[in-house]
């Protein structure tokens, strides 16, 4: 047994070097070693990570009360009303909320304003010139977040969202993540005032657009902000108040954009290189019509679709899936005790060959009329904190797919697959990802 867990790596400072030095190999390797699960390291905390099947099952069929809040305290930095900092009834109650919204709710509109974003978004493009695909795709899916939840249509508001986010991006250091003593306001110069500031920026533009939504006349708008807003307890009182839709938007915003830029570039990458899926995509898609249904005809493409999860699954966005125990559990024969952290990898289970044969292989056709149990594949996680946002994800990876597929001219710079690396908590493509290049227009 190593830090209270099964057998595994003891050294805390080379378990993490390891794993930032090679994301997709070094589990792997110690699982090897070790077997499954085995015992590693999340910053100095001890972690039991595992990709085996009846323990991945035991983690997310878990209860409510097996989990507790993750010991880095996020609150002050998040909002205290933010759904990754909640745990329990209040995380439950706020997560009902925002699956009434974002996966329950209404699609039809949300799939035409992907395409015209989309559309919008590639003829600005550079062209004749090699350019990285991973900002241009990270400006679009800012845009989609933009206009779908937060409701936003003038440009002039979303650069200003655009501006105030980055340099929130810019004043949020890891430092301040992992270290809470950082967290004080040591005057002007100090990196929590400077990272206060920023974040009240964002939150008076999105105050500013809640009160706005609160004004609307009801049905009047479909993004997520404006039905977050309209929700209403049985007695008619609001059910969420201004700080919660707040917290939230910060939240969506935030897990919702980079995510998905990332997963759209290894699409790219993947679909670009492999042998036939292009051609095969292309076919697909030439019998899809334009028109007012086109979206939702694209959205039923069955090549499409299984390009988007294959390459979710050979370069999941996010490797793994934390959790931290309330009370001891069983976890395949071993005994591990309360305040533990456990961890789902989706890197080490959708590398199973007894799953996905030939699993290094970018295999469209394995997703082909199969859906695979939530154990086997699960790039958005799983459990009570599945991703919220998966099915808006799925809808804009293929959107835009489908839009790229479409777009003349529209080639591979370096067919060299770009290495994975961390963007804080996320695996993306390093240095901007697969470099794209778009001819010329002719005159
Ligand atoms: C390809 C894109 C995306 C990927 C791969 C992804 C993946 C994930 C994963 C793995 C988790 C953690 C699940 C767990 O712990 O079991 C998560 C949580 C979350 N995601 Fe996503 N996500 C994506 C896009 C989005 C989008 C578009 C939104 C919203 C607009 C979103 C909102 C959230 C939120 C709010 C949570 C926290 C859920 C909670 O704590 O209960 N994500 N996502």
């Amino acid at each position: 047994m190593t830090a209270g867990g099964p057998a595994g790596a003891r050294c805390w400072f080379a378990a993490n070097l390891g794993w930032l030095r090679d994301p997709a190999g070094y589990h792997a390797g110690q699982r090897r070693r070790f077997g499954d699960p085995f015992s590693t390291w999340l910053g100095r905390l001890p972690l039991v990570l595992t990709g085996r099947p009846e323990a991945l099952r035991t983690l997310f069929a878990a209860p409510l009360a097996a989990y507790a809040p993750v010991g880095v305290d996020m609150a002050a930095m998040l909002g205290e009303q933010a759904l990754p900092v909640l745990e329990g009834e209040a995380h439950l109650a706020l997560r009902r909320r925002i699956n009434a919204v974002l996966l329950e709710g209404e699609a039809a509109a949300a799939g035409p304003a992907i395409l015209a974003i989309a559309r919008a978004e590639v003829a600005t493009w550079p062209r004749g010139q090699a350019v990285p695909a991973e900002p241009l795709l990270r400006r679009l899916s800012f845009a989609v977040i933009m206009r779908l939840v937060f409701g936003v249509v003038a440009p002039e508001r979303a650069e200003a969202y655009r501006a105030a986010f980055a340099r929130l991006g810019r004043r949020s250091g890891i430092g301040l993540v992992l270290l809470p003593a950082l967290r004080r306001d040591l005057g002007r110069w100090s990196p929590w005032r400077r990272f206060l500031a920023a974040r009240d920026a964002v939150h008076a533009l999105i105050e500013a657009d809640v009160a706005e939504a609160r004004a609307a006349p009801p049905g009047a708008r479909f993004d997520t902000l404006a039905r977050l807003a309209a929700l209403r307890e049985p007695d008619g009182r609001a059910a969420l108040g201004d700080a919660a839709i707040r917290d939230t938007l910060m939240v969506l915003l935030s897990a919702g954009h980079e995510s998905t830029a990332a997963a759209m570039a290894w699409t790219l990458q993947h679909c670009w290189t492999t042998p036939g899926v292009l051609e095969r995509l292309r076919a697909e898609l030439g019998a899809v019509p334009a028109g007012p249904d086109e979206a939702a005809a694209l959205l039923r493409q069955p090549w499409l679709e299984a390009c988007a999860r294959e390459a979710l699954r050979i370069a999941p966005v996010a490797p793994m899936m934390v959790r931290q125990l309330a009370r001891p559990m069983s976890l395949a024969g071993h005994e591990l005790p309360a305040g533990m952290l456990v961890g789902a990898s989706a890197e080490l289970a959708h590398a199973d060959p007894a799953v996905f044969p030939a699993p290094d292989r970018f295999r469209p056709e394995r997703f082909l009329g199969a859906r695979f149990r939530a154990h086997e594949f699960f790039p958005f996680g799983g459990g009570r904190r599945l991703c919220p946002g998966a099915r808006l994800a799925l809808d804009e990876i293929r959107l835009v797919l489908a839009v790229l597929a479409r777009t003349p001219g529209l080639a591979l710079a370096d067919r060299r697959p770009p290495r994975r690396v961390f963007r804080g908590p996320l695996l993306a493509p390093a240095r901007g990802g697969p470099r794209i290049l778009l001819q010329e227009q002719e005159a």
